[in-house]
């Protein structure tokens, strides 16, 4: 086995750019009459993020959250605290927060447990990726690009300790099981 992983494509760019234009109709429905707040969650989700709000037809208003988890590595420890928080208030605002992936779920619920302690007018997720095999909690996604495999993912802005980022696919390493 190279020491040095191969990255395979999972969703190439084409099947992210479908399934992104088909979130953005999604929310050009539902949002048409409607003036959100968008809050990405850092850094994952700026790639998606600035795919997604060039499709919307409504107006939209742009923040970014950055959450820490302690632990490191592949796992999220669940013990999330707010490292970079939202300056514009959230107070009856319809807030719709873009998240790359929904894993175990526990950044995601803690995100939502803290934004709704701010009492938005409406709060709903939209996320690209969801894992649900690794799940350790319930978490509803309103808006969904894909279902995806117990894998690790990169590309598309999803991060390998920092690296890959910048692939315009999402893929899995070769040989991991
Ligand atoms: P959680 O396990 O749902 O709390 O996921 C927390 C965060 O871990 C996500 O927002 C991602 O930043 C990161 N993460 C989870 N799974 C993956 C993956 O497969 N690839 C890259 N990052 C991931």
């Amino acid at each position: 086995m190279s020491s040095q992983p191969e990255p395979r494509i999972l969703l190439t760019s084409q099947e992210i750019e479908a399934s992104v234009s088909r979130l953005a109709a999604e929310l050009n429905r539902d949002y048409h009459d409607k003036h959100p707040l968008l809050i990405g969650v850092l850094k994952g989700s700026f790639m998606f993020m600035a795919d997604l709000i060039r499709l919307l037809d409504f107006p939209v208003e742009v923040e970014f959250i950055r959450l820490s988890s302690y632990g490191g590595g592949r796992e999220s420890s669940g013990k999330i605290k707010v490292v970079q928080g939202v300056r514009t208030p959230i107070k009856g605002r319809d807030i719709l927060v873009i998240e790359d992936i929904v894993d175990t779920g526990l950044t995601t619920a803690f995100l939502l447990g803290y934004l709704r302690r701010k009492r938005p007018a409406s709060l709903r997720l939209c996320a690209l990726t969801d894992k649900p095999a690794r799940r350790k909690g319930p978490v509803t996604i309103d808006y969904l690009g894909f279902t995806v495999p117990n894998k690790f993912l990169v590309g598309y802005g999803l991060d390998w300790d920092e690296k890959f980022r910048n692939l315009p696919d999402i893929c899995v390493f070769e040989g991991e099981e």
